[in-house]
């Protein structure tokens, strides 16, 4: 089973969607296998966003994500990386498709509620750099069955 990393950002927060956004992803059938909060530093951020360092917007976005505590998470399901970003929705909330987390609330490029890992082998770093090991919890759901066909998992 693959994990992911989902950080609900002060967009999410502070406007009071954090249960509305976390029944997305739990509805959808992924498994929650880690959850805090976090008040994020600029360091972490920009080691989290160093592929956006040269960008005229890198402080105000690393601003934006320090303007409240943030909620991390971690999920696990089949494919977790692609299905999360697929109902995360496109950067742009203006641009994202209606149905999408970003696409139903958000009307901003970088107030986009929701933050998810865009890659398996990013997912696993984003993972590290968030998490500590003993934050994950390995648990079984009885849902299982009606989630997966027997020969999927
Ligand atoms: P990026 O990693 O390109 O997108 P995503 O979050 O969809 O993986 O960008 C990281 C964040 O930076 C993005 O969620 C919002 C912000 N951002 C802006 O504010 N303006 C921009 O033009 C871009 C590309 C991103």
């Amino acid at each position: 089973m693959e994990k992911t990393l989902v950080i609900l950002k002060p967009s999410c927060v502070m406007r009071g969607l954090i249960g509305e956004v976390l029944t997305r992803f739990e509805r959808k059938g992924l498994h929650l296998i880690g959850l805090k909060m976090a008040q994020l530093t600029d360091e972490q951020l920009s080691e989290h966003y160093a592929h956006l360092a040269g960008k005229p917007f890198f402080q105000m976005l690393k601003d934006a994500m320090m303007a409240s505590p943030v909620i991390v998470c971690a999920f696990e399901g089949l494919d977790a990386v692609e299905v999360v970003r697929s109902i995360t929705g496109a950067t742009n909330g203006r641009k994202a498709a209606a149905g999408t987390i970003r696409g139903d609330f958000s009307i901003s490029g970088q107030e986009n509620i929701v933050h998810a890992s865009d890659s398996v082998e990013n997912a696993k770093i984003e993972l590290k750099r968030f998490f500590k090991d003993d934050e994950f919890f390995e648990y079984s759901t009885p849902m299982m069955p009606f989630l997966y066909a027997g020969d999927e998992v």
